[in-house]
């Protein structure tokens, strides 16, 4: 599907006001998403909690803090990213969304998605990785490894929250964070190396007799 590239302001203005699913009548705030509009990592994550809906912010619960710790060993600034959800309206009790509401509020992602236009897209838990994958294989099998999703590269990894559950599960989520900060290192390292040579090779270009 084509999306149109917007600004995150006009799509941040559309989504003001979303009736589109019953969602709406149970949210506080609309949880848009946070960070860098231009960052090299977007993370996705399933959908608002009591915490985020009540200030209108992605993780910002014990599963964000948890986010954080996990951001921090993988050597990125919770500001560096970009932090957003599958849906941007709370659930009720934190019910898990509905292929409905998945649908309605899916043009947001797409166009979040492509506005940003990472190098690299972590999807958190199963909801976000099937949307993006278009798989119905489960995160087990799919965390920690490479995919692609067009000319997105994906990280799926466990969602925090299961950690908080699931002990066992933190510290595959430290090794796949480990493996996301490598990649974004080395991408920079990559891009500077290349900026240099490209800097390089217009110093070393004859001059023209003109000059
Ligand atoms: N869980 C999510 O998937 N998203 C949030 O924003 C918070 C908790």
């Amino acid at each position: 599907m084509r999306v149109e590239k917007l600004e995150l302001a006009e799509i941040r203005a559309e989504l003001e006001g979303c009736r589109k699913c019953s969602l709406c009548e149970g949210r506080t705030n609309i949880v848009f998403g946070e960070g860098d509009p231009h960052a090299r990592v977007m993370i996705i994550g399933e959908a608002p909690g009591k915490k985020e809906d009540e200030l209108g912010r992605p993780f910002v619960g014990a599963s964000g803090k948890f986010l954080n710790e996990l951001l921090e060993h993988a050597g990125l600034k919770r500001e560096e990213v970009f932090i957003a959800n599958v849906l941007k309206c709370r659930p009720p009790s934190n019910r898990n969304p509905q292929a409905a509401e998945i649908e309605a509020c899916s043009p947001y992602l797409r166009q979040q998605t492509r506005s940003i236009d990472p190098d690299l897209i972590v999807t958190m838990g199963n909801f976000a990785t099937q949307f993006i994958l278009r798989t119905g294989v489960g995160i087990t099998r799919l965390r920690g490894t490479w995919q692609r999703a067009g000319k997105f590269t994906v990280m799926p990894i466990f969602h925090p929250a299961a950690a908080i559950y699931d002990r066992s599960k933190r510290d595959v989520l430290f090794s796949d964070f480990e493996l996301i900060g490598k990649y974004v290192h080395d991408k920079i390292a990559a891009d500077e190396q290349n900026q240099q040579a490209d800097a390089g090779s217009c110093d070393a270009a004859p001059r023209s007799s003109k000059e």
